[in-house]
């Protein structure tokens, strides 16, 4: 039987009844599968990667070893999320590993897109090999793989063009043979996140909006610096918190904030201010290859640009892309 085929009698899991008896099944397959030994797994605050750890969690307690990794290009509050779901709620074992330093220092002055996608994701997997490296008696390593990335890998291959790496696809030296735990592999993500409710996870984690591998990384556009950094992530709060308050974070796909390496002139406090732009993007897509804008009312725009301009330091102007892809892409880098 292929494993990797998701069967044709298999119902679609959309209640939280079929839930529980997916999660049900899967704690036995797992403890089946694994039995007394260790379960590595990157547990990057994202829904698949949560989704897979509460239920790890569930079937194996301990015996799963989640690492976390924090490149210092996550949106304000992330980490701490993760570390307050899975080490203070659910009782994890969880390794948090704070390499903000070292990933922005590799990225000083590297301002071509590539180039800085490149540091982040080949960085991101040495520090995770020596967190592993570290451990002893790890035979398991589990994947938020699923049913879309199998299909995409699928159609690659007939197709013969180069798989995509998505972040699934393991960057693990070769002398490491971890056999693969992959519990959600046949679900798409619209089940993932009925079996993650269902576990418990916190409305935000398990709706949370996509979100680039590379992180804020590739929306501090250019050269990235810590200052910038730090106005465009609680630019972005903001963003969010709003977009929460009036319901669009309900019915928008992807929005964000990204701050350029540009300044131009204000004025604040009457003295001449100069300062970054901030840029709203708010798209709605199904499958990121094309997008629209949506419609965002004047008084919501308003009312995130007044905050912005005066709660966060170095930027004075906020813009709104109107840009569908095409001609944008949904990043600006
Ligand atoms: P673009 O900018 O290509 O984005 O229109 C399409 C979707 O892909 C996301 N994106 C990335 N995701 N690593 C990722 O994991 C990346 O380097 C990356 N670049 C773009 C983007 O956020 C959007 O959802």
């Amino acid at each position: 039987m292929d494993t990797n085929k998701r069967p044709d009698t298999m119902e679609r899991i959309t209640t939280k009844e079929l839930a529980d008896k997916f999660i049900a099944e899967q704690i036995a397959l797992v403890k089946e599968q694994v039995g007394d030994k260790k379960v590595l797994l990157a547990l990057s605050g994202g829904v698949d990667s949560s989704v897979v750890a509460a239920l790890l969690i569930k079937a194996i307690g301990k015996q799963l070893v989640c690492v976390h990794v924090n490149h210092g290009l996550m949106r304000k509050g992330e980490s701490e999320a993760v570390i307050e779901v899975f080490r203070n709620q659910m009782d994890a074992n969880l390794i948090y590993v704070d390499a903000t330093d070292r990933f922005l220092d590799l990225l000083e002055g590297v301002s071509d897109p590539e180039a800085k996608r490149k540091i982040i994701g080949g960085e991101f997997i040495k520090v995770f090999d020596e967190e592993a490296a570290k451990l002893q008696g790890i035979e398991f390593l589990a994947q938020g793989t699923i049913y879309p990335d199998i299909l995409e890998s699928i159609k690659a291959k007939e197709s013969g063009k180069p798989v995509k790496s998505h972040h699934n696809v393991g960057g693990l030296p070769d002398d490491m043979k971890m056999e693969l735990v992959e519990p959600v592999k046949l679900l798409f993500k619209d089940e993932v996140r009925v079996v993650g409710e269902a576990l418990g996870l916190p409305y935000e984690m398990v709706y949370r909006q996509p979100f680039p591998g590379p992180g804020l990384g590739v929306r501090c556009l250019g050269a990235i610096t810590r200052d910038r950094l730090h106005a465009l992530r609680e630019a972005d709060a903001i963003l969010r918190e709003e977009f929460d308050n009036c319901g669009l974070a309900k019915t928008v796909w992807q929005y964000f904030i990204s701050v350029p390496d540009m300044k131009s002139v204000g004025v604040r406090d009457e003295k001449r201010y100069e300062g970054w732009p901030a840029i709203i993007r708010a798209v709605n897509t199904t499958d990121a290859m094309t997008a629209t804008i949506e419609e965002i009312p004047y008084e919501v725009l308003h009312k995130i640009t007044s905050r912005i301009t005066s709660e966060v330091e170095g930027i004075n102007r906020v813009l709104f892309d109107l840009t569908p892809k095409p001609t944008g892409t949904i990043e600006w880098e």
